[in-house]
């Protein structure tokens, strides 16, 4: 089995941040889990940097778009490492792979019939890198993302002939209900193409700074469509001498609900054209917000993930971004809201669970996991939690996903206050049923830190290390037996000071 997926390509226009970070620990969650489930994952990231939102941010700057490029590609591969994402590649658009093979599809889409030259006249948002069609123009002549004035532009290029794609992303979307998930984004895009589709410009006349049409190297490529196409040639170059497109190929893409358009319609549209196959799955989240507003460079309420991971560690980062804030919905995150969480669900709930139950074992059972059966009270609550788990991630249900877990850790540790070990530890009648107690705390343990493993990558290694697990695979309670030395484990989520 194959999983690739991929994050958007961030643009080299300003600094990353924590909405950026959002969707790539998204998309890690995603290629973690499934490589638990033992399948071949490949997992991509990167920069967006051709067209106007990074020609203009480099004028305004006074540099290069390829000198902004140059400094800003680095910070948000630093980003990427910093929240812990296991991306097997970091694609820039400027790598010479990707302009060949962008070229190359460019062409085949041309010489299967769906490229003409015109004439469009329309209102621009340099910002988005599109033209609004009247029913997205805000008042004012604004762009709804951006809230700045539209440009009004005349441009002959090259066009791609979406209209004709109508009818079959029509059929796409009822064939494949799942295509765009969740249903409310499906249907906002489906009601869009139902709207009726206009032709799109493939090509920009006026900018220099992009990939040449091969056969009119005077104009460059509408960056949107090279931006897309970065999750298609990203494979053909990412193994020296080695393409993985065969290997992959199609894609999972996670994404927020501002580039929805380019993604569930001119792209699979384009794949089409070019004779590819669609993507596997598109999946929209919301946005991020603090004190009610997108967090955006433009809007100037950006909350810098390196403060938070200073203070809090890349495991709660990510934790607290898909608990507090339910996948596919925007929601408000703010500093207090990550105290909060940490010292009542990660250092309290999980972190103390951890603790008592390795210490447990330490002080009644001279740090050995009996072996015993558990007890089905606490057994039954554990039946197919796993298999339920991967279900909700395979919907992209990173919140319901992580809720599974957290009611099986609550659980756990209501199962240690009503069985009180330390009470059955003072009677020596008592001592096999310790023994289910233990067995079946350190399971419940191993089997939710093995389901977070995903979601918090380090604290949940040394937990399964302290556990004496090895494997990471997904498998079920009770599947271990006892036997296991279990080792030292510092708090997995000191409480702040
Ligand atoms: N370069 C294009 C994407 C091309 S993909 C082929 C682009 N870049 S961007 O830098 O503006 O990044 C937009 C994406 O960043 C959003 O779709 C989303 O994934 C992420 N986010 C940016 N701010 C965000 C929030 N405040 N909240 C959640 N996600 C956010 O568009």
């Amino acid at each position: 089995m194959a999983f690739y997926v991929t994050t958007p390509i961030y643009y080299v226009n300003g600094e990353p941040h924590l909405g950026h970070a959002y969707s790539t620990i998204a998309a890690d969650i995603l290629a973690r889990h499934h490589r638990q489930r033992g399948e071949d994952v490949f997992f991509l990231t990167g920069t967006d940097e051709f067209g106007e939102p990074v020609a203009q941010q480099a004028e305004r700057e006074g540099v290069t778009p390829r000198e902004l490029g140059d400094r800003l590609a680095p910070r948000f591969k630093e980003m990427a490492k910093k929240v812990n994402a296991s991306n097997d590649f970091f694609i820039r658009t400027t790598d010479e792979g990707h302009q060949k093979r962008v070229q190359e599809v460019v062409q085949r889409v041309h010489d299967n019939g769906h490229v003409y030259e015109g004439t469009y006249e329309g209102w621009y948002c340099p910002r988005c890198a599109d033209f609004k069609t009247e029913s997205e123009i805000e008042d004012g002549n604004r762009c709804p993302i951006h809230r700045i004035e539209l440009t009004r532009e005349k441009q002959d290029n090259w066009f791609f002939r979406l209209s004709a794609f109508q009818e079959p992303l029509e059929r796409l979307y009822a064939e494949r209900p799942e295509f765009v998930q969740p249903d409310f984004r499906r249907n906002e895009a489906l009601a869009f193409i139902r709207q009726g589709l206009h032709d799109v410009s493939l090509s920009r006349p006026t900018l220099k700074w992009g990939v040449p049409v091969p056969w009119d190297p005077d104009q460059v490529i509408y960056v949107w469509f090279d931006a897309l196409l970065n999750y298609y040639t990203a494979l053909s170059y990412a193994r020296e001498g080695k393409d993985l497109t065969e290997a992959f190929w199609p894609a999972t893409h996670i994404l927020a609900k501002d580039i929805l358009k380019f993604h569930a319609i001119y792209w699979p549209a384009f794949l089409m054209a070019a004779g590819i196959e669609v993507p596997k799955r598109v999946f929209i989240h919301g946005y991020l917000l603090m004190e009610g507003h997108k967090m955006s460079k433009s809007l100037g309420n950006v909350l810098d993930p390196d403060d938070v991971i200073a203070k809090f560690g890349a495991d709660a980062l990510r934790y607290y971004c898909f608990r507090e804030v339910s996948f596919g919905q925007d929601g408000q995150i703010s500093p207090q809201g990550f105290e909060a969480r940490y010292e009542s669900e990660l250092a309290n709930e999980y972190g103390n669970l951890a603790n008592r139950t390795l210490s447990m074992i330490g002080r009644y059972r001279d740090g050995v996991v009996p072996e015993a059966d558990a007890e089905p009270e606490l057994a039954g609550g554990f039946d197919g939690a796993a298999e339920g788990f991967t279900a909700l991630l395979d919907e992209a249900e990173l919140t319901q996903a992580l809720e599974h877990v957290w009611k099986l850790v609550r659980r756990l540790n209501q199962y240690v206050e009503e069985t009180a070990p330390w009470k059955l530890a003072k009677d020596d009648g008592a001592a096999g049923r310790l023994d289910s107690v233990l067995y079946g705390l350190a399971e419940g343990l191993r089997v939710v830190t093995m389901m977070l493993h995903a979601y918090m990558p380090d604290a949940t290694a040394r937990l399964l290390d302290a556990l004496d697990e090895e494997s990471r695979g997904l498998d079920g309670f009770g599947s271990r037996g006892g036997g296991q030395r279990v080792g030292e484990l510092a708090p997995l989520f000191p409480k702040l000071s």
